[in-house]
């Protein structure tokens, strides 16, 4: 049949062929696209290929029974469909001699059962399914991996299984699914894991929102994996868990019981994605150092005490740091390697000084947020040239500042500026001279009472009725006109 041509005349001639009408199929439903740009005249082969998509859906299904009978016989099997089943009843699916996937008579890419509370299935129910791709079980009440049921999709890339109540991964799991590329488990109950459960060319797994207390070995031989979400788990210790070589780039491991950077973290290079908040690291024990390709890094919500001075030495492609939350008394010079930062978070933290040199030279910084922390003085010096021209948000409220000593100057991009909540008792202009850009100052819960005549002159209140709160104690917001 291969050399049978037929001519496509536009998407109603498609829909015929493909889509039947509504009422064939009842109660599932069909919507059919064919992606423009091919051409008018077509093969049956080129027809089945990608150009084309069938989408199927049967919801509030009574059995399985019921979809075969409404689907059976209205598509022709050399097209490949996508399936999606959801809402219903499928009981039939797990019994002996039930009606099953090789009923329908048809070739299914992707196929959607979520939210159909399945528990199990029978070892033959997808027989015949050597066609599927994609699979997707989320949000059932499977208690186990349906290994059986899998054996019968060699081609099988991506598999869903979030949302279930599986406790156990075990060894045999997966056999049979070679090609896996994607694995989500996240929301069951998994506390087991075996060290050969995944299959070597898995790329992507999600497994967040489980009991897991380690990994058990089971990520260390897979070293094509590229992504890695466990967040909200009980994972304490992740040394020697992760291949060696590695292409993972991307690592979320939130939520977790972590203390510590493991040692051999160095290995991880590849990592430009790297989201550790809500931990219990107090150290970073100098392991991020070498990640020179990491460009978003959150280790907020911790409990670190301090850093040192080449925690981020390499770490030159760094965009987006996060520290808040934690308890850091000392960033000493960490923060120089950063030649690309734009966001660096600091606020919650202990910090009781802050010196313009501890970011001398990031002339990509554009936000600092240091708010809540105990700093008394922002120090710095005129003779050097600290370069932080693109600096637009410094957020200092919640401190303990008493004076500004020009630490302003050279700032000259800033454009919004919070210092309420501190303890300033004097706010003079020459202060902001050459903030060209400021847009908004907040100088609100100060101890200011006095501001010089020439600020008057070029300061407007935001809200004329606070213009009178301003030479009490405490300022509101003022709004700086250029
Ligand atoms: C398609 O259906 C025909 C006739 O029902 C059958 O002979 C053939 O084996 C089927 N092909 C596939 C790929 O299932
Ligand atoms: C699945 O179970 C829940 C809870 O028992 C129930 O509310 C829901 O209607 C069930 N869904 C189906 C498709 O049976
Ligand atoms: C299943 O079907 C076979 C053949 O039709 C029959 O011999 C067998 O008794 C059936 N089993 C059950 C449990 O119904
Ligand atoms: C799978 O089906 C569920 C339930 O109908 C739906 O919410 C979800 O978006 C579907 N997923 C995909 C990838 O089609
Ligand atoms: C670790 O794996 C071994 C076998 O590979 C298994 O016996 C043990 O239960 C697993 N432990 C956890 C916590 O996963
Ligand atoms: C898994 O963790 C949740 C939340 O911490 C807990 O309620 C549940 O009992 C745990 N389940 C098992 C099997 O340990
Ligand atoms: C990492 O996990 C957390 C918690 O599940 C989630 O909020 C966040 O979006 C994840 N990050 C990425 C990049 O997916
Ligand atoms: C400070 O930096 C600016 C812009 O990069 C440069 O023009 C100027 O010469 C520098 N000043 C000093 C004292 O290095
Ligand atoms: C101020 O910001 C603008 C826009 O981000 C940028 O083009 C300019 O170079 C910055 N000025 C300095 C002195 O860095
Ligand atoms: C300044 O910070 C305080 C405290 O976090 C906040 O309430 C206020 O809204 C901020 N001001 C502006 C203008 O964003």
């Amino acid at each position: 049949m291969a050399g049978f041509l037929y001519t496509l005349l536009g998407i109603t001639v498609g829909t015929t062929l493909n889509c039947v009408q509504r009422e064939q199929i009842s109660p599932c439903t069909c919507t059919y696209t064919l992606n423009s740009g091919g051409s008018q005249e077509q093969t049956a082969a080129s027809i089945a290929s990608t150009a084309q998509k069938i989408d199927i859906a049967c919801e509030k299904m009574t059995s399985f029974n019921q979809v075969v009978n409404a689907l059976r016989g209205n598509f022709n099997n050399y097209t490949r469909l996508n399936l999606r089943i959801s809402h219903s009843s499928l009981d039939d699916l797990a019994h002996v001699n039930g009606t099953y996937f090789k009923d329908l008579g048809i070739s299914i890419r992707t196929l959607n059962m979520s939210l159909n509370n399945i528990s199990s299935f029978h070892p033959d129910a997808f027989e015949y399914m050597d066609s599927v791709a994609y699979l997707n079980l989320a949000n059932n009440l499977l208690t186990t991996v349906p290994t059986d049921s899998l054996l019968h999709m060699p081609r099988l890339k991506t598999l869903s299984l979030g949302g279930n109540k599986i406790q156990e991964l075990r060894e045999t799991d997966f056999k049979g699914v070679n090609d896996l590329y994607s694995v989500v488990v996240s929301d069951n109950e998994i506390f087991r894991v075996d060290q050969n459960t995944f299959p070597a060319n898995l790329r992507r797994l999600a497994i967040a929102r489980n009991n897991l207390t380690t990994f058990n070995d089971s990520l260390k031989n897979l070293h094509k994996l590229e992504w890695v979400f466990a967040s909200y788990n009980d994972i304490s210790d992740l040394e020697g868990e992760l291949p060696v070589p590695s292409r993972l780039w991307n690592l979320n491991l939130t939520h977790n019981l972590l203390t510590t950077i493991p040692d051999d973290f160095y290995h991880q290079s590849s990592l430009e994605h790297l989201e550790l908040h809500h931990n219990k690291i107090y150290n970073l024990g100098g392991n991020l150092k070498k990640f020179r390709k990491i460009d978003y890094l959150d280790l907020s919500h911790n409990k670190l005490t301090s850093l040192d001075d080449d925690d981020f030495l390499e770490c030159e492609k760094l965009e987006q740091l996060f520290l808040d939350n934690n308890m850091i008394i000392d960033i000493k010079n960490a923060l120089l390697p950063l030649k690309r930062i734009i966001r660096i978070h600091l606020q919650y933290n202990s910090l009781t000084k802050f010196s313009l040199s501890q970011v001398k030279g990031l002339s990509t910084l554009r936000e600092l947020d240091l708010k809540n922390n105990r700093i008394e003085r922002i120090i710095s010096s005129i003779e050097e040239n600290y370069t932080l021209g693109h600096l637009k948000e410094l957020n200092l409220a919640h401190n303990e500042i008493l004076t500004l000593d020009g630490f302003l100057h050279g700032l000259t991009n800033l454009s919004k500026l919070n210092l309420s909540h501190n303890q300033l008792c004097h706010l003079s202009l020459s202060e902001l001279v050459g903030l060209d850009k400021l847009a908004l100052l907040d100088i609100s819960y100060n101890q200011i009472s006095t501001l010089s005549a020439t600020s008057l002159v070029k300061i407007k209140m935001l809200e004329p009725s606070r213009r009178h709160a301003c030479f009490t104690c405490t300022c509101y917001y003022i709004l700086w006109e250029s």
